[in-house]
């Protein structure tokens, strides 16, 4: 049977998806990223080789496979020369045979990263702490209808006449915060010379996808940062700006959702947050020596701009409205061997808000920055659980913690990840993810 299965990060992203699509990447012919552009950031460890991926999909590490890059990402064309020459560099054989790029996906210019800056500036307190790469920016033009796609840019007229447009616009708000305008000239001069490394991998990916699904072949989807920062359905404004969720896959792919088989979770054993934002869970106070602990055992540091990433224990109530929205048919739960050291583990099972519990997740960030999290405390194992691939071969209490999570999540747990290499991994053979990878 040919699969056509999403891949959706359930928490604020960073839960390990790039090992999980690089494993099941092995079974399926085509792996596929559908939003975002290089805000990822995606370690892919494969013996002693380890591999940094922002756009590419993290299948780009297995030989054979054919990775897109979708019509819902925006891409920046001289970061996507840059991880093209650095794969290359290690090794890895990029070509337009088995990378394409949507004609339709929007490009990231250079004053979209200005504008990024800008506009985290003009927030001030209340800024998002986003990344930026200028993806924002790069998806309101896309909204207001002014992007320049991968399609228009191959015209260097158009190209040029779009630059020009766009920067009155940009260069006014620029000027505004005492910067330096941009000049279009140049502009077009950067971005012309990187379009001309990408236009071999330029293709109508909608159709190829498509075809694919047509005659048989398996496709990955591969979400980029995670549920609670999709532009919906996250904890608005701090989120990113694109549908991250399983719905998003089929918008930023041009598959029809009846061509989706399943949805795998990815869940970490306990959460983390990059960027500004509510984060009810978060270890503070006394608690920020164990949050401390958790991020240098788990090298919680972003892959794309090495910031330390907030540590907080795991939400359950966060996670069950993310299988709601998604749909996970499976979780793989990551990271495991990362709570190892901890004597115990608190579980946040449910939200009280003003002494009442709530039975919904809170549209306003203000509200979740007020929630008080109803924990639940588990006994921790002590004991090392890293490269177990035994579901028996872990400590009772491991089982119980992850028995515990299932329940409160309400979705089998299909995969348990015990370290960052592919082979240290446990997997429930009669879990929706062992038959995707069987058959
Ligand atoms: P942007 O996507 O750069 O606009 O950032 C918006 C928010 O999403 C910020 O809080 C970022 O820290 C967060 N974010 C973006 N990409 C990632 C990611 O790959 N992992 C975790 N957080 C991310």
């Amino acid at each position: 049977m040919s699969h056509i299965i999403v891949i959706v990060g359930a928490q604020w992203g960073d839960e390990g998806k790039g090992k999980i699509v690089d494993l099941l990447a092995e079974r399926f012919d085509i792996v596929a990223r559908y939003q975002g552009g290089h805000n990822a950031g995606h370690s892919v460890q494969v013996g002693e080789k380890s591999y940094v991926l922002h756009l590419l999909p993290s299948g780009i590490v297995h030989p054979r496979k054919t990775c897109v890059l979708g019509n819902g990402m925006v891409i920046d064309p001289q970061a996507f020369r840059e991880e093209v020459t650095r794969l290359r560099a290690q090794g890895i054989e990029i070509t337009p045979h088995r990378v394409l790029v949507s004609s339709r996906a929007h490009l990231i210019l250079p004053y979209h990263r200005v504008l990024d800056h800008t506009s985290e500036e003009r927030l001030g307190n209340e800024r998002v702490g986003t990344t930026l790469r200028g993806i924002g920016p790069a998806y309101e033009d896309k909204a207001g209808r002014r992007g320049i796609r991968a399609a228009d840019a191959l015209d260097p007229a158009v190209l040029r006449a779009r630059i020009e447009r766009n920067l009155e616009d940009a260069n006014r708000i620029i000027v505004a915060y005492g910067r330096q305008a941009l000049d279009a000239e140049r502009v077009f001069q950067e971005t012309w010379a990187a379009v001309q490394d990408l236009a071999p991998f330029v293709a109508d990916t909608t159709e190829y996808l498509n075809r694919a699904a047509r005659t048989g072949r398996s496709i990955l989807l591969e979400g980029a940062q995670a549920t609670l920062l999709d532009v919906d359905h996250g904890t608005y404004p701090f989120v990113t700006s694109s549908s991250t969720t399983a719905g998003g896959a089929c918008i930023g792919s041009g598959l029809a959702p009846h061509r989706i088989t399943g949805v795998l979770g990815i869940v970490r054993t306990y959460t983390t947050r990059v960027g500004e934002g509510p984060f009810p869970t978060e270890m503070l106070g006394e608690e920020t020596e164990i949050g401390n602990l958790i991020r240098e055992r788990g090298r919680e540091y972003g892959a794309s701009t090495g910031r330390p990433r907030r540590c907080g224990w795991f939400d359950a109530f966060a996670t069950r409205y993310a299988a709601e929205i998604n749909g996970f048919s499976s979780i793989a739960l990551t990271k495991l061997d990362v709570l190892d050291a901890l004597e115990e583990i608190k579980v946040c099972v449910g939200y009280k808000l003003d002494g009442r519990a709530l039975d919904s997740f809170p549209a306003v960030a203000q509200e979740l920055r007020r929630v008080e999290p109803v924990y639940a405390t588990l006994p921790g194992w002590r004991r090392s659980t890293l490269g177990v691939t035994q579901w028996e071969e872990l400590p009772e209490k491991a089982r119980r913690y992850v028995e515990f999570l299932e329940r409160e999540i309400g979705v089998p747990i299909g995969l348990i990840s015990t370290g960052p290499e592919r082979s240290q991994t446990i997997i429930h053979q009669h879990s929706a993810i062992a038959a995707w990878l069987r058959d």
